[in-house]
């Protein structure tokens, strides 16, 4: 079976490594659409173009799935994109209601960081309305350390720097739960939790896009190859230069291949 993976950059690496450990027997085709990003910082029609264009060649190299690893791309483009391809598409939401859930219990509030145009989209307040969650979901846009992760720059100086700036106006203690509602945020997982207490619970919305994913392909009968391979493409369809860094992503900061 063939998955294809669909990114703005390296963000996406973060669902891919799940993908990894509960599908491992798959063929993966990771598409970064490293020319246009950050998505964060385009606007709506600007990203529909762009994930149209991914899907385009994604229908072209005839994947039986995709994964949209993109909060910012699932947020503006899933709607009417399901209907214009053949392969089903799965996509990205910031994992909030599991955090609320959480922090109903504890009395805390909660923290939403994603890109600003995630946090601007009507889904996004679509969700939070729905869990009747508007009172305890803040939110913050973190577009810079989507800047920071596409210069492989992780657990330096300048991202310390740029997270205290940014984080500076909040009261740590009220929040007894992190949302990280972009794919590239999980990379800095360790940084992060270092300005949060112990107690604070980060949610990422990985796990629940594979387990989707692998349910669509048990219903739909598709099943794994016994080939396991992972090839990185960029936009245009060229083999990035930076591929082996891909690699090292995975490895390193996602202990899978
Ligand atoms: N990785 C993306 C997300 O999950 C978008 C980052 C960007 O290109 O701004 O939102």
């Amino acid at each position: 079976m063939k998955i294809g993976f669909f990114d703005s950059g390296i963000g996406g690496l973060t669902v891919l490594g799940h993908a990894l450990n509960i599908l491992p027997f798959a063929e993966y085709i990771y598409y970064a659409d490293i020319e246009h990003l950050p998505y964060g910082e385009k606007t709506k029609n600007e990203v529909k173009q762009y994930v149209q264009n991914g899907m385009d060649y994604m229908a072209k190299i005839k994947v039986d799935a995709v994964v949209i690893a993109c909060n910012t791309a699932t947020s503006v483009a899933i709607g009417k994109l399901r209907k214009n391809y053949s392969f089903p598409i799965v996509g990205m939401e910031p994992a909030v209601k599991p955090a609320v859930t959480y922090c109903k219990e504890q009395g805390k509030k909660v923290l939403v960081l994603a890109t600003s145009l995630t946090l601007r989209e009507e889904k996004f307040h679509q969700l939070v309305q729905r869990l009747d969650a508007t009172e305890m979901v803040d939110t913050m846009a973190l577009g810079g350390l989507v800047k920071f992760a596409e210069q492989f720059k992780f657990d330096t100086a300048e991202v310390q720097e740029y997270l205290q700036k940014e984080l500076a106006a909040l009261t740590i203690q009220d929040y007894g739960a992190v949302v990280l509602g972009c794919t590239h945020f999980p990379l800095f997982n360790k940084i992060l939790q270092q300005f949060f207490t112990k107690e604070t619970v980060f949610f990422d919305g990985s796990a629940g896009t594979i387990t989707h994913l692998a349910d669509i392909l048990k219903q739909k009968g598709i099943v794994p190859s016994v080939d396991d391979k992972i090839k990185f493409v960029i936009t245009d369809g060229e083999l990035p230069p930076s591929d082996v860094d891909y690699k090292k992503i995975l490895q390193t900061y996602l202990h899978t291949i």
